[in-house]
């Protein structure tokens, strides 16, 4: 681990994760891939933050939410370009029909806040914690890049604006709310779990309905189709003489 500062140490949990990520990382594709996605990402941040800016009373944290917002924003951008730089080399390499795959839109992952309905508290925790969170990965994916100085710099200069994001985001939160500003972190931790518990349960219910339907269709259908042919067996074939007292009624089809 080099050149850790001291509020950019990963969490426990993305450090165990470390080889993982090599892995994900060393394959230029699946980097162009993440690459695009985080700048969506953080394009979508800075657009909430953007609001934010918009919808809080309080002067000294509109200018900073702009200025959070602009840092965001810049990201976004210092992440595509790099993503469309691999994606040039990727493709004179060995994939010319590489493009269209990878610039397909995917889902970002992160927890939208819904700014309009926040106290500035609620939102300084929220914005407080996903810095950390941002800060935490984003040392492990610097720290991993060794063999991309490029991308490791754009990591290394991203990593930076999330560090004081978090650090101003945990300031202004003490100012705003001087006593109960950890009961609001606290809230924030809850939410995000609980955001993270109905993300897991809904790609389970997705495998599991999966798995159910696929059942379903083995086991359960079968029977009703080898029933269908039998019946369709025993129809006689072409049209069917009606005994004539079956058809004497005009008050309904048959
Ligand atoms: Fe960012
Ligand atoms: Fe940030």
């Amino acid at each position: 681990m080099d050149s850790a500062r001291p509020h950019e140490r990963p969490t426990a949990f993305d450090r165990m994760l470390t080889p993982v990520h090599r892995w994900i990382w060393s394959d230029t594709d699946r980097r162009v891939q993440k690459l695009l996605r985080f700048s969506e990402t953080e394009t979508d941040g800075g657009r909430d933050i953007l609001r934010a800016a918009e919808v809080t009373p309080d002067p000294l944290l509109r200018r900073l939410y702009l200025e959070h917002a602009i840092d965001e924003f810049r990201h976004g951008v210092l992440f595509r370009h790099r993503a469309a730089e691999l994606l040039k080399i990727s493709a004179s390499r060995s994939n010319p029909g590489f493009h269209g795959d990878w610039l397909a839109p995917g889902g970002h992952g992160l927890d939208d806040v819904e700014v309009d309905g926040e106290s500035d508290s609620d939102m300084l925790a929220f914005l407080h914690l996903s810095e950390k969170a941002a800060a935490s990965r984003f040392t492990v994916y610097r720290d991993v890049m060794q063999h991309d100085p490029p991308t490791r710099a754009v990591f290394e200069e991203i990593l930076h604006d999330e560090t004081f994001h978090m650090n101003y985001t945990l300031m202004q939160l003490a100012r705003v709310e001087p006593k109960w500003h950890g009961r609001h972190l606290w809230w924030a931790r809850l939410s995000r779990l609980w955001k993270a518990y109905l993300r897991l349960a809904t790609g389970l219910a997705g495998i599991l309905g999966s798995m159910l339907l696929t059942i379903q269709y083995f086991v359960l259908l079968p029977p009703f189709a080898w029933l269908a042919k039998r019946a369709a067996h025993r129809e006689r074939s072409g049209w069917t003489m009606v005994s004539p007292g079956h058809s004497d009624s005009l008050d309904r089809q048959y």
